[in-house]
């Protein structure tokens, strides 16, 4: 009953399938200031406004990415900037054929009560700010949900809050013809081996899938955003391709409806080629034996190569370019589990 309550039900479906269309998946560009200031910082650029333009300028201009980019998370300075021509950026990937999404919330903040652990912020004034963002081209968005694993945590406070706050989310942007990206990532830092990161992922997602339930958000208008069940980066011995393959897809099966829009997932510190090696190897397995397509939705691993170039000399944007296209055609292929590791030698 709950799904025919929503006006905008055709579109958000749409929406949802053409974000996790074959060969495609989604370029996350959507860092904070303070998150794409550390990252120019890292490869030697002073951060101001204009660089953070330059740079996304690069990226949404790369040559063919229309072919493996459905849509492109974009921060709220970003979807309010134009290129040189003065088009702004959400009719530049219209132009293209990419789905402009926005994030919107407004960071994770310290858990009263659980003070090492975070909920994410942003619900208020949320129904005007979508409206905005939909009459600038948005058709999805982003919120993520930080959860840690350590000593006693997360909690189930923590855990509950966060759902909370992504079901209220969910439900305002669907009322405003949004497809809503549901992130709720489990942080890959820790010593934590790959059943911990499996129990807390299924629990956690059980969880979100409830609110979900409990809030009347239609699930076919829903792309999951989730981190991928994989060791601690600090364990001592880090579990290999195929078991973070089949732990992760199995953990989806288990807790994830069949009905949902999409899966895709974050990158969340993995490296390059490791983070499309995961992708591929779950494809190769599983794809057609999953009810949802299983994408990336990487903003490191995607950009990484493009912004070392850029950094080490700003004049040479085609090879930026060129690095950003080829990460995002192999991501591609790896979506459809027709990825190869040979194919990494033939440089960019
Ligand atoms: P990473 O792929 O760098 O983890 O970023 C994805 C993202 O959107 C995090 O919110």
């Amino acid at each position: 009953m709950a799904n025919y309550q929503w006006k905008h039900a055709d579109e958000l479906k749409a929406t949802a399938k053409a974000m996790v269309a074959d060969y495609k998946g989604i370029l996350a560009a959507d860092e904070s200031n303070n998150t794409a200031t550390k990252r120019l910082e890292e490869v030697g650029i002073t951060s101001s406004e204009e660089a953070r333009r330059q740079y996304r300028k690069l990226l949404f201009n790369a040559p063919d990415v229309d072919n493996y980019i459905s849509g492109v998370i974009l921060y709220d300075e970003t979807i309010k900037q134009s290129d040189d021509n003065g088009t702004p950026f959400p009719e530049l990937l219209k132009g293209r054929g990419i789905i402009p999404g926005i994030k919107v919330d407004t960071g994770a903040k310290p858990l009263a009560g659980s003070p090492n652990e975070k909920v994410t912020e942003g619900l208020d004034g949320l129904r005007e700010r979508l409206a905005e963002y939909y009459n600038m081209g948005a058709r999805f968005s982003k919120w993520r949900a930080v959860i840690t694993i350590g000593d006693d945590m997360p909690t189930q406070q923590c855990m509950e809050a966060n759902a909370h706050a992504l079901a209220r989310y969910s439900a305002l942007c669907q009322e405003n013809g949004l497809v809503p990206m549901v992130e709720p990532e489990v942080m890959i830092n820790g010593d934590h081996d790959i059943d911990t990161c499996e129990e807390i992922t299924e629990d956690n997602l059980r969880i979100v899938f409830d609110e979900l339930f409990r809030h009347n958000v239609m699930l076919e208008g829903v792309v999951l955003k989730t981190s991928m069940v994989i060791s601690g980066l600090d364990a001592p011995k880090r579990a290999g391709v195929q078991e973070v393959a089949d732990r992760t897809v199995s953990t989806l099966q288990r807790v994830v409806p069949p009905a949902l829009g999409g899966v895709v997932f974050l990158s969340g510190g993995q490296g390059d080629v490791e983070a499309t090696q995961h992708l591929d190897a779950m494809n190769k397995k599983f794809k057609d034996q999953v009810p949802w397509r299983l994408t990336f939705s990487y903003a490191r691993a995607l950009q990484n190569p493009a912004l070392a170039t850029w950094g080490s000399d700003m004049s040479n944007t085609e090879q930026a370019q060129k690095n950003f296209g080829f990460r995002a055609k192999l991501n591609s292929l790896a979506s459809m589990g027709e990825y190869s590791e040979d194919m990494e030698s033939k440089v960019a």
